[in-house]
């Protein structure tokens, strides 16, 4: 890159959508261009390009149908919706769908995040100030404390906290009335979510990945945004190495911009998607370059496997927690590589991706073990 401020975002820029800095998502900030999690600095360049509205956000129809009928009833009937829970990857459209959630229903949004909350008095003292019909936005909300969770429990069902007063023996609760609100819940883990806690959920929408079309339509409607024209082989092309996910997306867009206005004339159209991700070394399936070099090092170094997840890390210089973690689920996803209690395999598409002759041993779609 010519001046290194290519993985920077689009300038400081107020953080719109009011998201607490820090607070939010899994990952730290991810210095590939095609890791799923976002850093403080893309928040604000993100908050430009959210969906306000359930009709702008694309793909996820079903979740959309279904969140538009919740929505609609609670309308009619002026009262808060039941509590909503979204589940999905990172990217996806979570945190999106929880401002369109409080712009549909024409109220606030209060947000924080399970690691936001060190103590269940923090929870207590955000439910307390709740308003009327207000929507409480609870990020990763697998990370909360458990005590914390508790009062979420009696909240959510009672509208309702106890308030602790005094302390040792002489301390007494004191039940705290809450007015009608609608928590709606985050988690990337809706597996590590407590059974008590999932059903105090009356609806959950759990978010896929997209397609190639949605994501081309995500692009065209980031690119209209942005206030550039992106031609639809270039959006077929960014989308193809999107990973089915519109964060990575449109940062892969704004990527393609900056080589357009600094190397190019300008447009956007293939030449430009696809001379800037080369630049950007992210591939036509959308791998970087770790993720390329645990494909070579498994298929050319030890003969496809399989290979024990320490040795393959010190192949590539890595930490065996960063290929496990980073490098691998994505791999795994593609039917790239394959898992065996033996040891990390490449499957036939690793060869072929890599254009290699498949050997008559790597596995294809189907795998067991
Ligand atoms: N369905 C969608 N349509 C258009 N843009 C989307 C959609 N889903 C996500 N995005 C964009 O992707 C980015 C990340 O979405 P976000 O809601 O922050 O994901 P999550 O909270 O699931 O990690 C946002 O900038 C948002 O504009
Ligand atoms: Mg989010």
């Amino acid at each position: 890159m010519a001046d290194g401020r290519g993985l920077a975002d689009d300038g400081p820029g107020a953080l719109e959508d009011g998201l607490p800095r820090g607070l939010l998502d899994d990952a730290p900030a991810a210095p590939s261009l095609v890791r799923p999690g976002a850093d403080d600095l893309e928040r604000a360049a993100e908050a430009a390009l959210r969906p306000r509205r359930l009709d702008e956000f694309v793909g996820q129809r079903v979740v959309r149908d279904q969140l538009s009928l919740v929505l609609q009833a609670a309308r009619q009937r002026d009262r808060a919706p039941d509590h909503v829970l979204l589940s999905g990857p990172p990217g996806l459209g979570k945190t999106t769908l929880a401002m369109i959630i409080a712009a549909e229903l024409g109220t606030s949004l209060r947000i924080t995040s399970g690691p936001a909350i060190q103590h269940a008095g923090d929870l207590a003292a955000v439910l307390s100030s709740l308003e009327e019909g207000e929507v409480l936005f609870l990020d990763e909300i697998h990370r909360l404390a458990r005590p914390a969770e508790e009062l979420l429990y009696v909240a959510m069902e009672d509208f309702r906290v106890d308030v602790v007063v005094g302390k040792g023996a002489g301390a007494s609760a004191i039940p705290l009335a809450l007015p009608p609100f609608t928590v709606v819940g985050a988690t990337t883990r809706a597996g590590l979510l407590p059974a008590p806690l999932r059903d105090r959920f009356g609806f959950t929408g759990h978010l896929d990945f997209y397609d190639a079309g949605e994501l081309e339509q995500v692009l065209t409607r980031s690119a209209g945004l942005l206030g550039v024209v992106l031609a639809p082989e270039a959006a077929a092309e960014i989308a193809g190495r999107s990973r089915g996910t519109p964060r990575i997306a449109n940062r892969l867009l704004r990527r393609v911009r900056d080589w357009a206005e600094v190397r190019g004339d300008g447009s956007l159209d293939l030449a430009a998607a696809r001379a800037a991700l080369a630049v950007f070394e992210v591939d036509e399936r959308g791998l970087d370059r770790l993720d390329r070099s645990v494909l070579e090092a498994l298929c050319l170094r030890f003969g496809g496997g399989p290979v024990g997840l320490t040795t393959l890390a010190v192949a590539v210089g890595e930490e065996p927690e960063t290929v496990e973690t980073v490098a691998e689920p994505f791999l795994v996803r593609e039917g790239l590589v394959g898992r065996t209690p033996r040891g990390r395999v490449a499957l036939a598409p690793a060869w072929t991706h890599l254009g290699l002759p498949v050997p008559p041993s790597a596995g294809g779609d189907t795998l067991f073990g």
